[in-house]
């Protein structure tokens, strides 16, 4: 089933995608503007530069991947924001990410949702989710939020760190998540082996990456060994499974039919899309990444 999903200034407390342009895009990050460069924007702008200007923060690129940020007024070097009663921590990096996908906030309410729903219908079971490549764990900590049982992995102590800041932020204690710093591969295939299994997977692959000791995550090669992985940790009726991918070269139909091989033997329903952001004046969207996502509903 094809379904884009829009992310809005009201899905936030204090995030807004301004406006985007020429290259750049113009966002609120809790109490602070910045702009960052994003090739892929032709377009024009829809706001005056006098708009553009008043940013507090400017992502210079150097060479390369790297740059630097260039602000007009001394900064904190990081700072809160806020969706419903959680906590990210912006942390403008040198790569130009911030620590926070804002678009992801679309998942985290499906997700959140259905783990209220299963709580309220059956108090008793606890349910297990794995997030894999979980970043700075903002979905972890959804989940977490709900009661959920949370099993956090990620091949950077940088940002498992950040995520343990994210899970102290939002009030959570600090034993609501499993953090496991590992190669995504080696974990899933140990869990494999232990015959641990898990009511929810999340999983953001990206095109590259590694793992602590050097292991390869090549998205064309990697991604088919972990959904087979995937299949065999899974609960006899998932409550949900996510796979989010940004510039990956396959589309969301390939992604949801790569999901649907997964689910085969589940009862539910599958849905994939774009995902994107809502300029707030201009009412424009920016396409961010696709997914594809199972639910246990029919
Ligand atoms: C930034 S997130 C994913 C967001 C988005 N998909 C992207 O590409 O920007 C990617 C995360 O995966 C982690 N990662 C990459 N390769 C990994 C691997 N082999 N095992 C575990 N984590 C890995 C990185 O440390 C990072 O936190």
């Amino acid at each position: 089933m094809h379904q884009n999903l829009t992310v809005k200034k009201t899905d936030w407390k204090n995030y807004e995608l301004i406006d985007t342009g020429d290259g750049q895009r113009l966002e609120k990050f809790g109490d602070y503007t910045v702009v960052r460069p994003y090739p892929e924007i032709t377009w024009s702008k829809s706001q005056p530069q006098s708009v553009w200007d008043a940013a507090d923060a400017v992502f210079i690129r150097t060479r390369g991947d790297k740059g630097r940020w260039e602000t007009k007024k001394q900064l904190p070097k990081s700072w809160p924001m806020h969706w419903q009663d959680l906590t990210a921590t912006v942390y403008p990096s040198p790569f130009k990410h911030t620590g926070v996908f804002p678009e992801q906030s679309a998942h985290w309410d499906w997700m959140r949702q259905l783990l209220i729903e299963q709580k309220n219908s059956n108090p008793e079971y606890q349910p297990h989710v794995l997030n894999l490549f979980a970043y700075t764990g903002m979905a972890s900590v959804v989940c977490a939020s709900t009661g959920a049982k949370v099993t956090h992995v990620d091949s950077s102590r940088a940002s498992i760190g950040w995520a343990k800041q994210n899970q102290a932020a939002s009030g959570l204690d600090s034993r609501s998540i499993r953090w496991i710093l590992d190669d995504v591969i080696k974990f899933v295939s140990r869990e494999v082996k232990r015959g641990v299994t898990y009511d929810g997977i999340i999983m953001d692959p990206p095109v590259y990456g590694h793992g602590i000791t050097g292991e390869i995550w090549d998205f064309k090669s990697s991604f088919p060994e972990l959904l087979h992985l995937c299949r065999q940790i899974l609960v006899e009726d998932p409550l949900f499974v996510l796979i989010n991918a940004y510039a990956v070269s396959i589309s969301s139909e390939d992604l949801e039919e790569r999901l649907q091989k997964l689910m085969k033997n589940h009862t539910g329903t599958i849905s994939s899309g774009e995902l994107s952001l809502e300029e707030t004046e201009s009412k424009r969207l920016l396409s961010t990444g696709i997914f594809a996502r199972f639910e246990n509903k029919v």
